[in-house]
């Protein structure tokens, strides 16, 4: 007798997770395809019903005007068509007989039951978000700061995209590793090194600014060279010219025969320059990290694998590329070539150093064959787009993107567009100057901050007995929240407008409109309870137009995850958001005399409530109680 009811609930748990995996939209698309396949007596497969949202909620959830198109095109009367569809059409329990309207548009209305059994099985602690059927490990890359130099605006674009990439992948189950590419090795590095020594400056007492002035200066050394090089480029050179090039350049390349030396030493292993490089990073490093704490990123020293972590398996990369033919000789360099294209890739100079392109190759096979990740993405600038072309392929070629187990890895550049000022140009500073992070940062946390402690003192404020200390808190996290909404909301590649006026305002698409609204039903929460228990009843149509919203969590997440687009999540947010406010205007809570209906609403409310905070968390941003 026992074993029936266990039976029966296990059935019940199979029929809930293949509910939860459906999209209701695509769902009624494919019945649709069904019909229309038999109707017209055509492959289901090639039909496109054409399912949009329905513009009036009062009507339909959904629209199909496939039968405009289908019936021309087949030789039939579209109302007729359309007549037909409706006639054998069967969409289960999730809608009742659909309508014909105008010219033969469909009209579809989902079950009143069917969406509040959907979303009271939503309603738990996962909030209806599946894991990824994919348990490989995945790699991103992000941050990627330079050693003696200032995180810029590239930087902070590459950690905001990164760290939300990788928290939407940990919210699917994947394991993530994020890693930081620092620029820590290698030429430039040697010659900031050999600037300081020579000058006689104290390491330990090293700030940021005198790295940056030697950095400054190796880069004046370097300069005529770097004319060099850049001429061989743009005259599209092959290896042999470039390098040709370079020897003429005989007395820059002189200059820079001290880094050189330190460079040698370093890669010797000699123990007091390695000390001494070691003190160029953790200066560094130690003003990124107070910066990546303001951020609320989950980027920290255990995420450092830098250049200089890959600096003994170069010339092991160089081999593998050489013993497999594929690394052919060039002017006393190895370049590997491809069939599509007369640039290749450059992985080791006649002088026998490696490149940017070197390291990135033994990073790869480090990635995907001891990391074991089948998805590496690099979230960097958009102006690298040929580097990881370059380098995916020659990957590729050598058939390193491939797991342990065989499986393949894909490799992706999430690339991303510029920050700009007012007059559309790269970010400056008025004196012409690269900004830096950190202004832009305590420039959101204040102007937050600001508009918090304006906002508590006005009458009835839930902020009104909060100390400074509180508020304060409260404003960082409006500033940060809109720094990162704002630039995780457009489509990555394109270049924005850095408009700080707009990203902190409370109204619009930004951070903090979304912020204030979920603080908004936290209060509501407050003063009614989550009624977790309550029964569920949705009928209304803002409270259907909510739910339908809210059942969508689950693929926009996991679209957002599968294009790498954050802005999808961030739309979506922002579009329950108001649905949310679209049904508080319309459908009373409190105030109801009605006692179910209140449980159920303030039941809904605290489901969206749950899921913006969970949504927001991915986009690393903050959700405060009360603002
Ligand atoms: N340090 C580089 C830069 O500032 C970015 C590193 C990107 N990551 C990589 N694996 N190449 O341009």
């Amino acid at each position: 007798m026992r074993i029936i009811p266990l039976c029966q609930s296990v059935v019940q748990f199979v029929i809930v997770r293949v509910y939860m995996s459906i999209n209701i939209q695509q769902h009624i698309g494919d019945s649709l395809k069904t019909a229309f396949g038999s109707v017209l007596n055509i492959d289901p497969n090639e039909i496109d019903p054409v399912v949009r949202r329905a513009q009036n909620p009062e009507i339909a959830d959904f629209q199909a005007n496939g039968a405009m198109g289908l019936g021309k095109k087949h030789g039939h009367d579209p109302k007729e068509l359309a007549e037909k569809i409706v006639a054998v059409v069967d969409f289960g329990t999730f809608a009742d007989k659909p309508e014909v309207a105008g010219p033969g548009f469909i009209n579809i209305r989902i079950n009143n039951e069917t969406i509040t059994t959907l979303v009271e099985e939503m309603d738990c602690e996962n909030l209806g978000v599946e894991p990824d059927r994919d348990t490989h490990a995945v790699a991103i890359d992000l941050c990627g700061v330079n050693v003696a130099k200032q995180l810029h605006v590239g930087h902070l674009r590459s950690t905001i995209i990164g760290d939300s990439i990788a928290r939407m992948y940990e919210r699917v189950g994947r394991t993530v590793y994020r890693e930081n590419h620092l620029g820590d090795w290698g030429l430039p590095i040697a010659m900031v090194l050999e600037q300081l020594l020579s000058s006689g400056t104290n390491l330990d007492t090293l700030e940021l600014n005198d790295l940056n002035t030697a950095y400054k200066n190796a880069q004046l050394v370097a300069k005529d060279e770097l004319r060099g090089e850049k001429a061989a480029k743009n005259l599209q050179s092959g290896p042999h010219r470039f390098i040709e090039i370079e020897e003429q350049n005989a007395s820059a390349l002189e200059a820079q025969a001290a880094a050189k030396t330190v460079l040698n030493a370093l890669q010797q292993g000699d123990k007091k320059l390695l000390a001494d490089w070691q003190k160029l990073i953790d200066c560094t490093m130690g003003s990124v990290y107070k910066s990546l704490d303001l951020l609320h990123v989950k980027v920290g020293a255990e995420n450092n694998r830098g250049e200089s972590f890959y600096r003994d398996r170069l010339s092991g990369v160089v081999e593998s590329f050489v013993s497999s033919g594929l690394g052919e000789e060039d002017g006393g360099a190895i370049v590997v070539r491809f069939k599509d294209r007369e640039r290749p890739v450059l992985i080791q100079k006649s002088d026998g150093g490696f490149l940017y392109a070197t390291t990135d190759l033994a990073a790869i096979r480090f990635r995907t064959n001891e990391l074991k990740a089948d998805r590496v993405i690099y979230v960097v600038d958009a102006r690298q787009r040929d580097h990881f072309k370059d380098i995916f392929d020659a990957a590729r070629l050598i058939s390193w993107n491939q797991t342990p187990d065989g499986t393949e890895a894909e490799l992706v550049h999430v690339p991303f567009g510029s920050v700009l000022g007012d007059d559309n140009k790269p970010l400056k500073t008025r004196s012409g100057s690269n900004v830096t992070l950190d202004s832009l940062l305590h420039e959101a946390i204040e102007r937050g901050t600001s508009e918090v402690i304006k906002r508590s003192k006005e009458p009835n404020s839930p902020t009104s007995k909060m100390s400074d200390e509180e508020l304060k808190t409260i404003g960082r996290q409006i500033g940060i929240g809109a720094i990162k909404y704002a630039d995780l909301s457009n489509d990555l590649v394109r270049d924005y407008v850095f408009d700080m006026n707009r990203m902190v305002a409370f109204e619009g698409n930004t951070g903090p409109y979304i912020q204030y609204a979920c603080a908004r039903i936290s209060s509501l929460i407050r003063k009614g309870g989550e009624q977790a228990g309550a029964k569920l009843v949705i009928e209304e149509p803002q409270e259907r137009i909510l739910a339908l919203k809210l059942l969508q969590y689950n693929n926009v997440l996991h679209d957002s995850i599968k294009y790498l687009e954050p802005h999808r999540l961030c739309t979506w947010l922002y579009e329950l958001t108001d649905a949310f406010s679209a049904f508080y205007q319309s459908c009373p809570v409190l105030k109801l005399e009605d006692e179910l209906t209140k449980q159920s609403r303030l039941r809904l409310a605290n489901l969206t409530r749950r899921v913006i905070v969970d949504g927001l968390d991915m986009l690393g941003i903050e959700a405060p109680e009360q603002m």
